[in-house]
């Protein structure tokens, strides 16, 4: 088989913003397929870069009081531990604010226009006059002029979903001055996407030449039509400039004219690529000329599939460079099954995740038991994350080992029997190798991991069936453990093999007690060797704990019990526990976090006691009639007898709890509770809320 040349690249991401578990989705999946790459012995490279330019960047360094310069090399560095830490294994991870990128820019733009396809027409647009700076749509606030929910953004509105153009909100604002925004003209540059060659381009590139997956296909056709003629129709051209300010580069003949952070964003990836040739003493020119044989592909997600299959193809198309080979794009994660929330704490980042002390390859593993080659959602559950872990590489592979290795070490100097390894379930394993790797190769990760799966549990039942450790009690069935145990041990060394794209680590840690190489696909073949004695065992990967994800949750915000509920009630008492600061005595804890939504559920009412009376019979009790500022007056029975007298309580005005269901008790029924202060037992006093003066009967507390 000829190696294959290959250069993959994941979107690049923001430079105002950390990376959580939505991106990693998407540099795990395309570093598994690199990594599963170079083990197949193709030459494969894998480049990113921060997305340092645009509107959002600047103002968020103008808002640190720091420069973009240095708010771009802050974030880079963050960014960069991220990805290593996560065992993200980018050639080289390089920056949109570059010299490389800035020459390619204007080489790019200079030869679409030496080709005729870029135009220069006037715009209006939004522009704060305070801030002096036209303003992206994201940073135009108003009603939304369909459920005119205030403070929405220009694009869409949060409240009731709508989509729409900032000029149709009501009583706009900017977001960054607070000014009304005016509309002003202005010069800009255009991609002439309309012109026919482009239309013809793109139709063919999108529906003939390239094997987009389906759904990208038939979006692409929901914007081209179908046939290249409606393409033309259908296409409008593309603006690539912004006025200054604008933090970007500068265009080629025209001063405070700005490309637009989306033309140079993927000439970013040509540009990290550029600077890893020089690096390497690669020939760049080999890899990007338009009748190259190598290949370039691009993961990204489905939400930015508009850019990488018209503006990207076109772009190189007519500037000269090569066209990608192919785009693969993936679904949005949510978290048990939502969006991901702040509230909920499932907004996490990286660096919260290894901060807890969780595993990357925990993680990488069960993106990848997930992952298929669709553009479909993937959903992160919590439960289902802990028992994953937990049943597949604990329970499963990694028992394989632990079962097994120490006898071979202890009774046979770590030396395998080579000739027990010719058993059929050493054939079976190494017969599932072309078809794993065929699913690797098209992403389909969790069928190939399902597989690799089901054969543990083919050699943990073998493992089950021989008994080493009831084996070893014998010494006349020393050969029969020398054998079981040999093959267990190959046949761990397989499934480390077609694990390894997904788990390096683990995987390094398995080659080193295997005392074997780094595995490549084409070992596969290459059997343990007795000239090779394994080492001892060491357990190579903890168990996921539902404490865990506690611990994650929280630390990313969690206010919503439900959630955490979801993992283990243990698990959250042992949170309850740690947040509850620590308290004098005699004070109780603070209690588990909840939402502003579940506090607003609570109806607390200014009550004014208008009347108090002892309750015949009862010890603790006093009965007070109070005016919430309805029709009639409350009834309410209090605990309080032993703090107060009803004289002490008539004229106050306290707190009442108004929408507690009404309690029927042995002497009335209680219409709601007035709130005091106590402290862990009454001993320490019972205090009635009271509240400023001024505060009516029936007002709201919140
Ligand atoms: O959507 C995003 O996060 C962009 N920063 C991705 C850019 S990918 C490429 F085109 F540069
Ligand atoms: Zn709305």
């Amino acid at each position: 088989m000829n190696p294959r040349r290959i250069l993959v690249t994941a979107a690049l991401p923001y430079a105002n913003g950390q990376i959580h578990i939505g991106h990693l989705l998407e540099y795990i999946q395309s570093d598994i397929w690199v990594r599963f790459q170079r083990m197949r012995g193709h030459e494969t490279y894998f480049v990113c870069a921060d997305d340092t330019h645009g509107t959002a960047v600047m103002l968020r360094a103008e808002k640190e009081g720091i420069s973009t310069t240095q708010l771009i090399n802050r974030v880079w560095q963050e960014h960069k531990t991220d990805f290593d830490r996560f065992l993200v294994s980018f050639d080289h991870y390089h920056s949109t604010d570059s010299e490389e990128n800035r020459s390619l820019c204007q080489q790019i733009y200079l030869s679409l226009r030496e080709a005729g396809l870029i135009a220069q027409r006037e715009i209006e647009q939004f522009y704060d006059p305070v801030k002096e700076m036209f303003l992206p749509d994201r940073f135009i606030k108003g009603e939304c002029p369909k459920c005119k929910a205030k403070d929405q953004y220009g694009d869409a509105c949060e409240v009731c979903g709508a989509t729409y153009s900032p000029t149709d909100l009501k009583n706009p604002y900017s977001a960054v001055s607070g000014a009304t925004p005016i509309r002003k003209v202005s010069q800009h540059y255009f991609f002439k996407l309309s012109d026919p060659r482009c239309a013809h381009f793109l139709y063919d590139w999108t529906q003939v030449r390239t094997p987009l997956q389906a759904e990208a296909r038939n979006k692409m056709k929901e914007w081209l039509g179908n046939d290249a003629l409606t393409a033309q129709e259908k296409l409008s051209d593309w603006d690539i400039s912004r006025d200054a300010p604008y933090f970007g580069f500068e265009i080629p003949d025209a001063p405070g004219k700005y490309f637009y952070v989306w033309l140079d964003a993927p000439i970013g990836y040509l540009a990290s690529f550029k600077k890893l040739c020089e690096l390497r003493g690669l020939d760049f020119q080999e890899w990007v000329k338009p009748d190259s044989v190598t290949e370039m592909v691009h993961f990204i997600g489905k939400d930015i599939l508009y850019f990488h299959t018209l503006f990207w193809p076109a772009t190189l198309q007519f500037s000269g460079y090569r066209t990608p080979t192919n785009v693969f794009a993936h679904g949005f994660l949510t978290v048990n099954g939502e969006k991901m929330s702040k509230s909920r704490g499932t907004f996490i980042t990286a660096a919260s995740y290894l901060d807890a002390g969780l595993n990357p390859e925990w993680l990488r593993y069960y993106f990848a038991a997930r992952l298929n080659a669709s553009m479909e959602d993937l959903d992160l559950s919590l439960d289902d994350f802990v028992a994953r872990v937990n049943s597949d590489l604990v329970g499963k592979y990694l028992n394989i080992a632990s079962r097994s290795a120490n006898f071979l070490v202890k009774r046979f100097a770590g030396k395998v029997d080579e000739a027990a390894l010719n058993h059929p379930l050493i054939t079976q394993l190494r017969q599932a190798a072309e078809e794993l790797a065929a699913h690797y190769e098209a992403r389909e990760y969790s069928r190939a991991l399902r597989w690799v799966m089901e054969l543990a549990d083919a050699v943990n039942a073998y493992v089950d069936t021989h008994k080493p450790w009831e084996l070893a009690k014998d010494s006349a069935q020393a050969q029969a453990l020398h054998a079981t145990c040999s093959v267990a041990l190959e046949a761990f060394r397989l499934l480390t093999l077609y694990l390894k794209p997904v788990l390096p680590s683990l995987a390094l840690g398995a080659e080193t007690f295997l005392s074997i190489a780094p595995l490549t696909w084409a070992d596969v073949s290459c059997p343990l060797r007795a000239i090779h004695p394994i080492l001892a065992y060491q357990h190579l990967m903890r168990r996921l704990e539902a404490a865990h994800i506690t611990d994650l949750l929280v630390r990313n915000g969690a206010t919503m019990p439900s959630e955490l509920g979801a993992v283990s009630k243990a698990a959250v008492q042992s949170v309850v526990n740690e947040m509850a600061v620590t308290t004098k005595d005699g004070i109780e804890a603070i209690g588990a976090p909840i939402s502003i939504d579940e506090f607003a559920k609570i109806d607390l009412r200014i009550a004014k006691i208008v009347d108090c009376q002892y309750v015949a019979g009862s010890e603790k009790l006093l009965q007070l009639t109070l005016d919430v500022g309805e029709q009639t007056t409350r009834n309410v029975f209090s605990g309080i007898r032993s703090a107060y007298t009803p004289e002490q309580l008539i004229g106050k005005h306290t707190v009442l709890v108004a929408n507690l269901a009404p309690r029927k008790m042995k002497f009335g029924v209680s219409q709601g509770m007035v709130l005091s202060a106590s402290g862990q037992s009454d001993a320490g006093g019972i205090y009635v809320l009271e509240v400023d003066a001024g505060a009516q009967p029936g007002m709201r507390v919140r």
